[in-house]
């Protein structure tokens, strides 16, 4: 017997943003908390949701102190706000790491602190009993997926680590896929971005979880990142291209119900130890996971898994050699350079993100085991 979820109402879509406020109205939320960061307050990009939320005359309150890559202070913060100012919802509007504050935000709202004891990997879950409030989530990047996730990864103050706090009722009630909101991204935040959405679908169709559903979301998730993702990066006010990357970001989190892998239990602790955007983190590490999973004993099984994605390739005229060169090539065409090292990560960093990410939960659900040896091995290979 096994339980397979979907998600949340999605708005698809030019004019989803309209939409979605109108139903907000509709759902009769008196006093929301909208938790965005400061850039997207300085850029403006926010002023589009207020002025549609005002069309249907809701106001809201607004939280802006989030971090990139969100940490327990931000949820604590931002808990304190939503009980000061009585709200009764939550809209997070902004990439991966305001809809993750907002998760943070919602169960240190109605419960007791420290995060650390929500963590999922300890069965933090069966603390989370109180009623949480209802999320309402507008995505201004495509890539994370947060928007149809239960789940939230907040640096915790414990172990300075990603950690993720689950719940299923942490879902949002409606998620808002408005290209609008993001045709003003720039290009390498585009390209990071939408190589985390490819990720998301890669790790989920090589995990061995029965989950067919899931794999036949993640294959179509990749199709529409191969489609779209460079001329979403190259000509970012194509509506059609940003229209179907947000959704290739839906499609991605949908599939990794059936688990992640490797590449993102690197991934995490080069973004909290190094600074590293997770997007491009993922992409400096992918092509080196393949190329060592690749160099292990596969099943048949596995090689086929591998070639179901290299043929991905193969139809668009886009394949090298193999699936971990095909991969490479398609990222630097769309403006990754290469090597940890030119990105700041020093030598004597990589046992430590090796211990990490041994710890890390994601590669649970790897292709293969890993150990520390192993992932030394490939980080070392990318550095
Ligand atoms: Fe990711």
């Amino acid at each position: 017997m096994q339980q397979f979820n979907f998600p949340t109402n999605l708005l698809y879509g030019q004019g989803s943003l309209a939409q979605a406020c109108s139903r907000i109205k509709e759902f009769g939320y008196k006093n929301p908390l909208l938790v965005t960061d400061k850039t997207l307050v300085k850029i403006g990009l926010i002023n589009q949701v207020i002025a549609e939320l005002k069309n249907n005359n809701i106001e809201v309150v607004i939280f802006d102190d989030t971090h990139p890559n969100p940490i327990e202070q931000d949820c604590i913060d931002g808990a304190k706000f939503y009980q000061e100012h009585n709200c009764d919802a939550i809209i997070a509007v902004g990439g991966g790491s305001p809809m993750d504050a907002a998760k943070g935000i919602m169960v240190l709202a109605t419960h007791t602190g420290p995060l650390a004891k929500y963590d999922d990997a300890i069965g933090g879950d069966k603390l989370i009993t109180n009623a949480l409030p209802p999320l309402i989530a507008i995505p201004t990047t495509a890539g994370t997926g947060s928007e149809v996730g239960r789940a939230g990864v907040i640096i915790i103050k414990e172990t300075n680590a990603k950690t993720i706090i689950f719940h299923p009722t942490m879902m949002p009630i409606l998620s808002v896929l408005e290209p609008k909101l993001t045709i003003d991204l720039p290009p390498h935040i585009t390209a990071a971005t939408g190589i985390d959405a490819f990720t998301h679908s890669l790790e989920a169709y090589f995990s061995p979880i029965f989950h067919p559903m899931a794999q036949g979301i993640a294959i179509e998730g990749m199709k529409l990142c191969l489609d779209n993702l460079e001329t979403a990066i190259m000509d970012g006010h194509n509506i059609s291209a940003r229209e179907k990357m947000l959704l290739a970001s839906s499609m991605g989190a949908t599939a990794f119900q059936k688990g992640l892998g490797m590449i993102h239990s690197i991934a995490h602790p080069l973004s909290s130890e190094c600074g590293l955007h997770h997007g491009l983190a993922n992409a400096l590490m992918l092509p080196a996971c393949i190329r060592f999973l690749a160099s292990q004993n596969l099943t048949s099984q596995q090689n086929k898994c591998m070639q179901e994605i290299q043929d991905l390739f193969i139809q668009r005229g886009m394949a090298k050699d193999n699936l971990a060169d095909s991969c490479q090539a398609y990222f630097e065409k769309l403006g990754i350079k290469f090597e940890l090292k030119n990105h700041g990560v020093a030598e004597n960093q990589l046992e430590l993100l090796a211990g990490k990410a041994l710890q890390d939960g994601c590669h649970q659900t790897n292709m293969l085991p890993m150990t520390k040896e192993s992932f030394l091995t490939v980080i070392r290979s990318a550095f």
